[in-house]
């Protein structure tokens, strides 16, 4: 059984999809009272963006439904992130393919695993797009978020029932 689990969200980035995720799960985390059982950031494949808060329609999207992404910046993923996660989830095939280049021991799963009845594999970049593309993206991580946090969960040997479900 595992004492404490640690997920880090990967994306291109870091300033739109990853720190949404960040944000999101830790929302989920601290509603089902595991925030000191889960550990939780978020980093990115690029370093165009490192220090930068994440970008505003990110937050604003975010901020509509509840979430908070003010405290995040931007981070290039790192070798050691590897060893220090427990799970690195990537938003797209992209992501997936540069940190494994980065990473080639790392448990890498795409976010949409966790979201199997989606038609999508992909968390689409909305970086170039319209603002619509933040809330599809919010929409896609919340719902697999739930899915994470039940093999979270099953790490911790934590049985869903007690928590209420996800
Ligand atoms: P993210 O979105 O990977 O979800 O943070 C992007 C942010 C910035 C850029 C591309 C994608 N960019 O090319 O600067």
């Amino acid at each position: 059984m595992a004492n404490r689990v640690s997920v880090l969200f990967v994306c291109l980035g870091n300033i739109c999809r990853s720190p949404t995720a960040e944000a999101v799960f830790r929302h989920l985390v601290d509603e089902r009272d595991l925030t000191d059982l889960v550990e939780i950031d978020s980093a990115g494949t690029g370093d165009w963006h490192v220090g930068s808060a994440p970008d505003q329609r990110a937050t604003s999207a975010a901020k509509r439904r509840g979430y908070d992404l003010a405290s995040i910046r931007a981070r290039q993923v790192a070798q050691d992130d590897c060893r220090r996660h427990d799970f690195v989830i990537v938003m797209d095939a992209q992501n997936l393919e540069e940190v494994r280049n980065v990473c080639p021991e790392a448990n890498v799963h795409r976010l949409l695993d966790f979201a199997p009845e989606q038609q999508v594999r992909d968390v689409p970049d909305p970086y170039y797009g319209g603002e619509g593309g933040f809330d599809e993206v919010l929409d896609l991580i919340e719902e697999a978020s739930r899915g994470l946090l039940a093999e979270v969960q099953t790490r911790l040997q934590i049985p869903a029932a007690e928590l209420g479900g996800v």
